[in-house]
């Protein structure tokens, strides 16, 4: 079977953890040339080295306007073009809307909002005079439906969903698409920090496992997530056969958000 990313270029923040590192080796499998990018050497050089030829690595904090400029042309030098952004690096953190500070809501937007927006911001450019491209936006449940203890992270996620249709209104005519993913849970050290940190803040002394089956059990499909499930879709979204597919934000829950 022909590979389903042959010949593009894609650039994956946060790559060297969790959703963002399986995508990585999957969009490789499927013939994609990919950037590598995130704030942790050592774990954005460990994805390159995993895929091999086909993968740069580049140090990025998503935050900062100067390393998404240098992560866009870094690409551009090595592959030559950019067809598809997943603009997928994040921060997760439980607070509530009492206590939280001025400092945890600003780096939350910061990190899983703002950098959205430069992201695309720089990517933009190169995709339109390439003749267009697919920007992947990691939104999540929480843009979707309100969930307690998660203020400033369903701020950020429900503000990537805005941006992901404003951006498909604007530069659809440009031959760029733009949908958002939005995942429930997904085991990564992103939701391993949660939960730890929930079940602190409730005094409980219940395992990671015996939480995951508590969260399993809220899903109509009776699982969490798996990094495949992800994967699979930001592969879709990225390939050609999503021709037609933009300004969507799309569960991707068992089921979660429709009960
Ligand atoms: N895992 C889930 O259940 C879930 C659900 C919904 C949405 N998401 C979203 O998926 C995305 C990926 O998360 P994950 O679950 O794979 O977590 P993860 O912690 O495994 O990966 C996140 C990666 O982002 C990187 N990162 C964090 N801050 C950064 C910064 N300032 N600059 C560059 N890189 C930075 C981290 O170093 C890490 O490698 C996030 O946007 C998260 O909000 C995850």
């Amino acid at each position: 079977m022909a590979h389903r990313l042959a010949g593009k270029v894609a650039i994956i923040t946060g790559a060297g953890s969790g959703i963002g590192r399986a995508s990585a080796q999957l969009f490789a499998a499927e013939g994609a040339q990919v950037m590598c990018a995130d704030i942790v050497t050592a774990h954005v050089e460990e994805t390159a080295r995993l895929i091999g030829a086909q993968a740069i690595a580049a140090t990025v904090d998503v935050t900062r306007p100067a390393d998404i400029e240098r992560m866009v042309a870094q690409t551009l030098a090595a592959f030559g073009r950019l067809d598809v952004l997943y603009a997928n690096a994040g921060i997760g953190e439980a607070s509530n809307a009492i206590d939280m500070t001025i400092e945890q809501w600003d780096r939350m937007i910061a990190v899983n909002l703002t950098s959205v927006w430069l992201s695309a911001k720089y990517a933009l450019p190169h995709m339109i005079a390439g003749g267009g491209g697919s920007i992947i936006n990691q939104s999540s449940t929480a843009g979707l439906i309100g969930i307690p203890d998660l203020p400033h992270y369903s701020a950020a996620k429900t503000g990537v969903i805005g941006l992901t249709r404003q951006i498909a209104a604007e530069y659809g005519p440009r031959n760029i698409r733009c949908n958002a993913i939005c995942p429930s849970s997904i085991p990564t050290p992103l939701v391993s920090r949660v939960w730890e940190q929930r079940a602190r803040d409730a005094g409980s002394t219940a395992s990671l496992a015996e939480q995951q089956a508590t969260v399993a059990a809220r899903h109509p499909m009776r699982r969490i997530g798996t990094l495949s499930d992800c994967a699979n879709l930001a592969l879709f979204l990225a390939s050609d056969e999503s021709a037609w597919i933009s300004g969507a934000a799309v569960p991707l829950d068992g089921g979660l958000t429709a009960t």
